[in-house]
């Protein structure tokens, strides 16, 4: 009778989200008559929908070209949360999630979880699906999984939801459901439950362009950016999938609405949020990064979230110039991290990219891949920077030199959660992982050790010769750098 519905999507920056909660039982597919009877009545039906890709200016009502008229009436008469963050990437999104807690706490702090990598969202941590199944709820997932798979136990349906059906790797293809992760390693990405969708395979080149996906690009005749265009027509796509979904709900649960919300958000939030409306406990070992922000999204109240943890990537490329100098002796400014607290954000290391796209002023240019438009080029010897987001939302002006006491707070904040961080979970590729030698497609490959077999050893030994070469060649490359 309960319900929790997670629809999700594409991969790389996820920034939409909507979460539609109602009470009541608007399209009852009751299962279990008898035990639903003795439930409390007051536990909402709960749909999340998770957009990754959709950029904050890629939604109406934000004032984009795009036509998203679902999702500005969701917004208009919902609570629009403006200060709400989510990661720039989607396995960290989707494991945030997930569990309430920073990468910093699951060991996914750096990158994706690539399809050959024996890696997941660590069994031990407790995901939200699990949580609502345990008041009651029936939980379903459609859309991308991308949390790993390498064994059986981290497949969706073993991590809380009773149902699942959607791909369990990255950026998918909506129509073939073939995927490629390197030469000679394609297999099929489509799943219901633990088993691939077979009979939703048409062949793994896709049709140019079905008259459905034509209806959407028909409307963006004016955008002469081609990725643009058939990434706008996704996004009109998604807004009527939306649409369809919301006309099958009635009550939804604000006390507040057509406002917006200025207080912090983030991602993690959901967990304590959508547990705690699910009447579910949240007991004090979860240890959550998470805050309950239900009251500041329906009532108004001031958000309890003062600060975001960014991330802590200690694996990811050091910035040259970084030291425990320039973090004052409280934090080595070569490892790339990034944290809020209130107005302010400070980062470390590499910032990555530093390539801003401003709005509408792609290229007209048919087939170019050319996004970034103005491109901030940093001084090379600097490893800190502070913005005022509330002043500085584009993070142009760094304060770093004007307020070093700020700076000093905020590097301690950063040392603090240092502390808590469990290590990097991010193990080399095994070539196990290959569709080839798992019937065409891409799923559980992982055996535990004494399943290992001498094939498996050979791979490793394998692997271990191209590392070992490698290296050697890098060395190489290095000692004729500092001889020129
Ligand atoms: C998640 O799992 C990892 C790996 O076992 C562990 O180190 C970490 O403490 C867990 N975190 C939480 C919050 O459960
Ligand atoms: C929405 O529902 C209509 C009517 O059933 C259907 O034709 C359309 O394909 C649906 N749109 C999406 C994006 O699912
Ligand atoms: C973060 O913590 C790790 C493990 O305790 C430590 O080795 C590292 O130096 C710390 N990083 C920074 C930048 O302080
Ligand atoms: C880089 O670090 C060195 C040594 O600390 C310092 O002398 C130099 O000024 C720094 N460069 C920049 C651009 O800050
Ligand atoms: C940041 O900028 C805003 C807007 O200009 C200002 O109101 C606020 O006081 C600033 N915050 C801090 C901490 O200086």
């Amino acid at each position: 009778m309960f319900t929790f519905v997670l629809l999700e999507g594409l991969c790389v920056l996820s920034v939409i989200t909507c979460v539609y909660a109602s009470w009541g039982n608007p399209n009852s597919n009751v299962k279990n008559q008898a035990n639903e009877l003795d439930k409390p009545t007051s536990q909402p039906h709960i749909i999340f929908i998770l957009a990754d890709d959709q950029g904050f200016r890629d939604v109406g009502y934000h004032g984009s070209e795009i036509k998203t008229p679902t999702l500005d009436r969701l917004a208009s008469e919902g609570v629009k949360l403006e200060n709400y963050y989510v990661q720039p990437i989607c396995s960290p999104s989707r494991s945030q999630f997930m569990t309430g807690r920073y990468q910093i706490h699951t060991g996914l702090q750096h990158s994706i979880i690539r399809a050959a990598q024996p890696n997941c969202l660590p069994l031990e941590n407790v995901t939200l699906p699990q949580k609502l199944k345990a008041v009651g709820y029936s939980t379903h997932m459609v859309g991308k999984w991308h949390l790993g798979f390498y064994k059986r136990e981290c497949m969706p349906t073993q991590r809380g939801f009773d149902t699942f059906f959607g791909y369990l790797l990255g950026s998918g293809d909506y129509y073939s459901h073939y995927k490629c992760d390197g030469p000679g390693m394609c297999g099929y990405d489509l799943y219901d439950g633990e088993e691939a969708a077979w009979d939703q395979d048409r062949g793994s080149t896709p049709p140019s362009c079905t008259p459905r996906r034509r209806r959407y690009l028909e409307r963006y005749k004016s955008i002469p950016n081609l990725h643009r265009r058939k990434y706008a027509a996704m996004v009109s796509c998604l807004d009527e999938a939306v649409h369809n979904i919301t006309l099958a709900l009635k009550r939804p649960l604000l006390l507040r609405k057509g406002t917006s919300c200025r207080g912090l958000v983030h991602i993690t939030d959901w967990f304590p949020t959508l547990v705690t409306l699910a009447e579910g406990s949240l007991e004090e070992d979860l240890n959550l990064d998470g805050y309950d922000v239900w009251e500041a999204i329906s009532e108004g109240f001031p958000s309890p979230r003062q600060d975001i943890l960014h991330n802590i990537d200690p694996i990811y490329t050091k910035a040259k110039n970084g030291s425990w100098k320039a973090g004052h002796g409280i934090w080595n400014t070569a490892v790339q991290a990034a944290i809020r607290v209130g107005d302010w954000k400070l980062l470390t290391g590499v910032p990555g990219y530093s390539d801003w796209v401003p709005p509408q002023t792609f290229s007209s240019v048919l087939l170019t891949n050319r996004w970034h438009n103005e491109r901030v080029r940093w001084d090379r010897g600097k490893s800190v920077w502070l913005f005022n987001i509330t002043a500085d939302p584009y993070e142009r002006v760094d304060l770093s030199r004007r307020h070093p006491q700020v700076v000093k707070r905020l590097l301690l904040r950063l040392a603090q959660y240092n502390k808590t961080a469990v290590p990097v979970r991010y193990p080399a590729k095994d070539s196990r992982s290959n569709p080839q030698l798992n019937g065409g497609v891409w799923g559980p490959w992982y055996k535990e050790k004494g399943e290992e077999d001498g094939e498996s050893n050979l791979l490793t030994n394998q692997l271990d010769k191209r590392r070992r070469k490698k290296k050697a060649r890098r060395k190489h490359k290095q000692r004729r750098g500092s001889r020129d």
